[in-house]
């Protein structure tokens, strides 16, 4: 298969928010966000692939700064790293104040996604053509947090599996909760 560019799937998608999309507290609801996040994964992943792929995973969703109605915001996609059928495509998020012109980056996101065939099984796609230094950086920092994330997610399927409620309940002193009187459980 032929190597494609990067730079061939590089997004944009720019949207006015709208009152609609406010919060009681008068700002973008986080959940608008993040399905624009989605839809510009898509696009990215799907230029790529040349076809359908799915979301799979989302790593490192926060939110660093409020978005306000009426600000114009463009996230921008990247395909950082591609697999046999999976790629990473990292997005950025920036949001515009057009009576200022004031720019703030709001949040950085990377979202995992699968290409697909017609019977819905992940289908082979090309490998990446890196022209940049930034390629080659965003493609090793994509190894570094595939590796991380495998190792983490295996950590943190053994801590709950193998958690003892009793042997750690001291763990909840200076926490912020209070045992019912009800509860029975006994320190060890
Ligand atoms: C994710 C999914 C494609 C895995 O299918 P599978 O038959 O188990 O296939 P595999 O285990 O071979 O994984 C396929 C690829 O997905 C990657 N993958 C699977 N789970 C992943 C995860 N949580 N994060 C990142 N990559 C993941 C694998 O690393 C593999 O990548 P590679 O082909 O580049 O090596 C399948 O579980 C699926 O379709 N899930 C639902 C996705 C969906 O519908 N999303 C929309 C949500 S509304």
């Amino acid at each position: 298969m032929e190597p494609r560019a990067a730079s061939l799937s590089h997004t944009t998608i720019t949207e006015l928010m709208i009152p609609s999309y406010a919060n009681f507290g008068g700002k973008v609801h986080g959940g608008i966000l993040l399905a624009l996040m989605d839809k510009v994964a898509y696009a990215c992943a799907s230029k790529h692939a040349g076809g359908y792929c799915v979301t799979v995973a989302v790593n490192g969703v926060s939110f660093r700064e409020p978005v306000d109605v009426g600000d114009l915001v463009s996230l921008h996609a990247a395909v950082n790293y591609v697999g046999h059928s999976s790629l990473l495509v990292g997005i950025r998020v920036v949001a515009e104040n057009v009576a200022t012109r004031a720019l703030r980056h709001t949040n950085s996101s990377y979202f995992w996604m699968v290409a697909k065939d017609d019977e819905g099984h992940p289908r082979q796609i090309a490998p990446l053509l890196l022209e940049s230094r930034d390629d080659v950086r965003r493609f090793l920092e994509a190894l570094h947090r595939k590796e991380m994330t495998a190792r983490y997610s295996v950590e943190l399927d053994n801590a709950t599996t193998d958690l003892a409620v009793e042997r750690e309940m001291h763990r909840l002193e200076g926490e912020r909760c209070v045992l019912a009187p009800a509860l029975e459980l006994s320190t060890e």
